[in-house]
């Protein structure tokens, strides 16, 4: 088999990952430690002056990182004792081996995008676990939060439309259920724009009620494989006999008003008897920003539960009863908060492939998960996604994907070219969203 393309790297001047490590990462450590800054008085109001001290080593921890990754300094090893160091230590090796001599050390401008982005976010935690006593705080929290409170009025929209369908599900017909089913995997789709390292850490929320705009948005939709969807789910539902169970995994992306997007879209699954379980995968540390870590999933819960509004409050409950029961269940794994492609899964974490493989269906939600499903690489736009995943395939998937860096698969010939004439920024400005399906139809 021919050699895949080479990785996406800031060393190519002018290009996103270019921008993204000159400009957006520098802005997203300045915002950490200005939030610190602002959280010194409760560091001490918890801590006494061990907090404080504590606040002022994690600040100059950050502010070295900014400076070595704005000089282009080589990527050092990870210090701080934890489950995943030595996983991060041996692929910086690896990232060694793959230079030649005379191009110097693995550094932020020259290796792979991918790789430096996530030692970004993994260097950005080491400092906070470095800092006891607030080694527990997360630095992205606030944003997170501040995302799901401005796009209340799309949530309540959304909650009170999921109950009234329930209520009614049993009298659909194949075709209505099916067109719900399409409509909720679109507002799964466009919450993917509300991620916050798009915008450097600023806000990105959804302020209007997301279910008015959906035909709009409809051609934006590069790749539509929601009816392959429909076709397996629909099946495994025909054939499943009694008792037996039929698991969705949605490998979550970001906290905030996707991440409801995706519990609405999983309520969903079990109400419609689409699926019998919803298994999420979260991140274990805060990531890119946005990510959902199982704190943000049981505030997101609880917000809701207790909220004013009837249904949105009769989401957050039945969500929580859910999990209780374990209809749904969370999980997470180290393998989501390292840097190497997923077609290195089954090597580097072969318990979460095997994982994996029980599902009938992974939806894997957001940006980040499409640039380590097809290895942040060069490919061109025709590339069958199959060919891209590089082996990857666990069970059948799909991304659900706005597009947020220069990497696009499985294009029609000409597509690609000529989305480039229509609007330079097709590929980042997460204008645009795939349903990007790969398995057996
Ligand atoms: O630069 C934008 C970016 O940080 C990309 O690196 C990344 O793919 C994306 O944002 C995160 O988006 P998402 O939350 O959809 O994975
Ligand atoms: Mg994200």
């Amino acid at each position: 088999m021919a050699e895949p393309p080479p990785f996406l790297s800031a060393k190519d001047v002018g290009s996103f990952a270019y921008l993204t490590i000159k400009d957006r990462t520098p802005q997203i450590l300045t915002r950490a430690i200005d939030t610190l800054h602002r959280h010194k008085s409760e560091f001490f109001e918890k801590h006494g002056e061990e907090g404080v001290e504590a606040e002022k080593k994690a600040i100059s921890l950050l502010s070295k990182l900014r400076n070595e990754l704005q000089t282009d300094k080589p990527i050092v090893p990870l210090v701080e004792d934890c489950a995943d160091t030595d996983l991060w230590n041996q692929h910086l090796e690896y990232q060694r081996g793959l230079l030649n001599e005379s191009d110097g050390q693995p550094s932020w401008f020259r290796s792979p995008w991918l790789f430096v982005e996530c030692y970004m976010y993994r260097r950005l935690h080491e400092a906070i676990i470095q800092s006891p006593p607030i080694n527990g705080f997360d630095v992205f929290k606030e944003s997170k939060d501040q995302n799901f409170f401005e796009s209340q009025e799309s949530v309540m929209a959304l909650c009170t439309h999921l109950q009234e369908l329930i209520r009614t599900i049993e009298d659909l017909d194949e075709n209505q259920l099916k067109n719900e089913f399409f409509k909720l995997l679109q507002i799964s789709l466009w919450g993917n724009k509300c991620d916050l390292s798009l915008s450097g850490g600023g806000s990105s929320s959804q302020k209007t009620n997301i279910m008015n705009s959906l035909e709009d948005l409809k051609q934006f939709i590069l790749v539509n494989d929601m009816e392959h969807l429909w076709s397996l789910l629909s099946k495994c539902k025909k054939a499943r006999e009694n008792m037996s169970v039929d698991r969705v995994y949605i490998v979550l992306d970001n906290s905030g008003f996707e991440l409801v997007t995706d519990l609405v879209l999983a309520d969903f699954l079990l109400s419609s008897k689409l699926a019998t379980e919803i298994h999420f995968h979260g991140k274990m540390i805060p990531w890119f920003v946005s990510d959902t870590t199982i704190h943000d999933l049981n505030w997101v819960i609880k917000q809701m539960k207790f909220c004013n509004h009837k249904w949105m409050s009769k989401c957050g409950a039945n969500w929580e009863n859910y999990i209780k029961v374990g209809r749904w269940v969370y999980h997470d794994h180290i393998f989501w908060t390292l840097p190497h492609e997923y077609s290195a899964m089954p090597l580097v974490a072969p318990d979460l492939y095997a994982e994996l493989q029980k599902a009938c269906l992974i939806l894997f939600k957001g940006d980040l998960n499409y640039r380590k499903l097809t290895g942040d690489r060069k490919w061109d736009f025709t590339v069958p996604f199959h060919q891209a995943l590089c082996g990857f395939h666990p069970a059948p998937l799909c991304s659900i994907r706005t597009l947020k860096a220069e990497i696009q698969v499985g294009l029609q010939p000409g597509q690609g070219e000529q989305l480039t004439a229509l609007d330079p920024h097709w590929l980042t400005s997460g204008k645009y969203g795939v349903f990007q399906f790969d398995g057996p139809l």
